[in-house]
């Protein structure tokens, strides 16, 4: 099977970036109400743990502090996530050190997305500042060197295909749809801060989305028969590893609320099976093995398999 080699095909949805992007249009989010910090940090059904029965069953103080800790966990990962992640590739993309021959409009609109990571990154730490203050409650430490190494780790003994490795990570995660972007901007219960920030963001993704997509399919049309063999073999890594529930986080929240190490270690392995996690990255990263399924990487020898294996895919 052969597969012509596509066109980096133009993205409207940039046409309007300088009118339409957050950075550029939309007012910094705060506290339009004292009583707004009386509703969810977080939906609960989004956050395995606040919902298994011991933390159901146990005092509400208990269970805002540990859903406000799981809010800020998310922002501090999104803050880091979009300069040390996403910008990291990006950048190589604006300034034409990608390794791949790009139309100017297009390290152009890599700047644009630049631009808005940076600003994502800012005001999530902002919002996160804003609800540590009206909340009275202090956000723990929060380690995203642990999940980056992991992240990098994927495919680290082939050095040479580093850069390339850095862009389908952001191929993946740029393409995913999570649903805490869809959710909550509809959730009413939730702290309006919140909401109106994570509205924010999911309109800026779903024009990287569009980008990252073509992006994918164009880059797919420049490599060799061997680089796709290797490059299908990361892809499901990659994303098991981009949507990794943050087990760790929830661990020392438990702790600090007071539940003992047996009862936290009982709660977090209950609630993060194997099975529910799995299930849950399968949602998210369904559109982005669709596209992948569309461009023939399932179709190089062993790929399917290594999807099966993830449970992305039905044998
Ligand atoms: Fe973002
Ligand atoms: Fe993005």
């Amino acid at each position: 099977m052969s597969y012509e080699k596509p066109r980096l095909e133009n993205i409207k949805a940039f046409d309007s970036w300088y009118d339409r992007a957050g950075v550029r249009s939309g007012p910094r989010r705060t506290f339009a109400e004292d009583a707004d910090i009386l509703k969810e940090f977080f939906p609960v059904h989004l956050v395995p743990h606040l919902g298994h029965p011991q933390v159901q069953q146990s005092e509400g103080p208990i269970q805002r502090y540990l859903s406000a800790q799981h809010l800020f966990q998310w922002l501090r990962f999104t803050s880091h996530f979009e300069v040390a992640v996403v910008n990291r590739a990006t950048q190589r993309i604006a300034e034409g050190s990608s390794g791949l021959e790009l139309p100017n409009w297009a390290c152009l609109v890599a700047f644009q997305i630049y631009v808005d990571e940076g600003y994502h990154s800012l005001y999530s730490l902002d919002v996160l500042r804003q609800v540590e203050e009206r909340s009275g409650i202090q956000a723990l430490p929060y380690d995203f060197q642990r999940f980056l190494a992991k992240l990098d780790g994927v495919g680290h003994e082939y050095p040479d295909y580093r850069l390339l490795i850095q862009l389908l990570q952001v191929v993946v995660f740029e393409t995913l749809i999570t649903s805490i972007l869809m959710d909550i901007p509809n959730d009413r219960s939730v702290i309006e801060v919140v909401r109106e920030t994570v509205r924010d963001h999911a309109i800026d993704e779903g024009r990287h989305h569009a980008y990252f997509s073509n992006f994918f399919k164009y880059l797919w049309g420049q490599l060799d028969h061997g680089t796709r063999r290797l490059v299908a073999t990361f892809l499901p890594s990659l994303i098991v590893q981009s949507l990794q529930p943050a087990t760790r986080p929830a661990t020392a929240a438990l702790l600090k609320a007071g539940f003992s190490e047996a009862k936290t270690r009982e709660i977090v392995a209950e609630s993060y099976n194997r099975a529910g996690v799995t299930a849950s990255i399968r949602v998210a990263s369904a559109k982005t093995v669709a596209l992948f399924e569309q461009l023939g990487v399932l179709d190089i020898p062993g790929s399917r398999e290594r999807f099966v294996e993830e449970g992305l895919l039905d044998p």
